[in-house]
């Protein structure tokens, strides 16, 4: 008999549910002899025991739903090693939580973070199959995440609306996308939606390179400006900063997000309307698109076979079109960034996108 418990943790995004029914598919169809625990609300779950008997029904039907039916919540690794408000030991708690239920293993759905504290948990002695999930797909050691390509469509769309109604009164649009360290999402859904600027957290900005594009277009008879810019977008002034010195000024930032700093200062810069348009958290819902189900399904199958061998400490990522089992120790900790080298960058350069720079 074996004992699987499962959990999603973080941010949630769309096909998490898609890739929980792959790895639930993929047990179900070699042999009947397993029990699932479906932990609550990501590690929280694992910490308190709130954990839920499930079957292969419960994990039927639910290839295109939205969300995660297991929930899920923030647990920041750096405070996996501090007790919580009533002394109790976090870490040593998911182990006795595991422990009583005798698992076999624990199937992990998460990102940056969540891989963070699997591999905690599998140098604690666990047995640990992670899933690459997140709208960032900035975890290391896969292509992609799932997730990703969904944000990317919705973000795009978004663009393409607000492309008409830029046309329509000549103004300057800033579309702010998801992604405070890394700008995947903003690089796609700006090509894809035709943004004149992008704006990443990889590339710091100079605004004064930002207005020169704006005025060089109105020169050139074009009517509006559309701006995709990363949550995580900077200047280059404020890159220089360190780390602490720039959290502070943001803390002190009398703007929402960065979007709005940039609109005030394109409108104190020229004679233009500027708009902000941010699409938040709609990027990370609804139902996924079929590249996500795709990938998500086959992860969750390849992770299925993993468990059935009993090959413990990997994350089944996405290289090269192919599923492929990735050690935990070397995916953690790390960030895939977007390469401002790189070929989309250069090629998006050379259709004449600026990035700020
Ligand atoms: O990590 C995914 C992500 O959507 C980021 O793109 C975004 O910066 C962050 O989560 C938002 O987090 P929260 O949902 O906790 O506000």
């Amino acid at each position: 008999m074996l004992k699987i418990g499962m959990l999603t943790s973080g941010g949630d995004c769309q096909a998490l549910n898609a890739a929980m029914r792959g790895v639930i598919k993929g047990l179900h169809t070699k042999t009947n002899d397993f029990e699932i625990y479906g932990f609550q609300d990501g590690y929280k779950g694992l910490i308190y025991g709130n954990v839920k008997r499930m079957t292969p029904d419960d994990f039927s039907g639910i290839l295109t739903r939205g969300g995660t039916i297991l929930g899920t919540s923030r647990q920041p690794f750096k405070k996996m090693r501090i007790p919580d408000e009533n002394g109790l030991d976090k870490v040593e708690a998911m182990k006795s939580n595991y422990h009583k239920l005798n698992l076999d293993c624990l199937v992990i759905l998460g990102g940056n973070g969540t891989h963070k504290t699997a591999n905690l948990l599998r140098e604690e002695g666990l047995n640990v199959v992670t899933l690459p999930k997140t709208i960032d797909n900035d975890l290391w050691g896969t292509d992609m995440t799932f997730g990703f390509q969904s944000a990317v469509d919705i973000a795009t769309d978004t663009i393409d609306r607000i492309h008409t109604t830029a046309s329509s009164h000549s103004r300057v649009f800033i579309i702010e996308v998801m992604g405070h360290k890394v700008g995947h999402v903003t690089l796609h859904a700006g090509i894809a939606g035709g943004a004149d600027i992008i704006l990443l957290p990889e590339i710091p900005y100079d605004i004064n390179k930002v207005t020169e594009v704006i005025e060089k277009r109105s020169a050139a008879g074009k009517k509006f400006t559309i701006l995709a810019v990363a949550e995580g977008a900077i200047s280059k002034e404020d890159a220089k900063l360190k780390k602490k010195k720039y959290k502070a000024k943001l803390a002190e930032r009398r703007f929402p997000s960065v979007a709005y700093q940039i609109a005030s200062e394109i409108e104190q810069k020229l004679d233009k309307e500027v708009r902000v348009t941010v699409p938040g958290h709609t990027q990370r819902g609804g139902s996924p698109c079929a590249y996500d189900r795709v990938i998500a399904t086959r992860v969750g199958a390849a992770a299925a076979e993993l468990i059935l061998n009993k090959e413990y400490g990997y994350m089944i990522a996405i290289r090269n079109g192919e599923t492929q089992k990735v050690p935990l120790s070397e995916v953690a900790g790390k960030l895939k960034y977007v390469d401002p080298e790189c070929k989309m960058i250069q090629e998006a350069k050379t259709i004449g996108i600026s990035f700020g720079d």
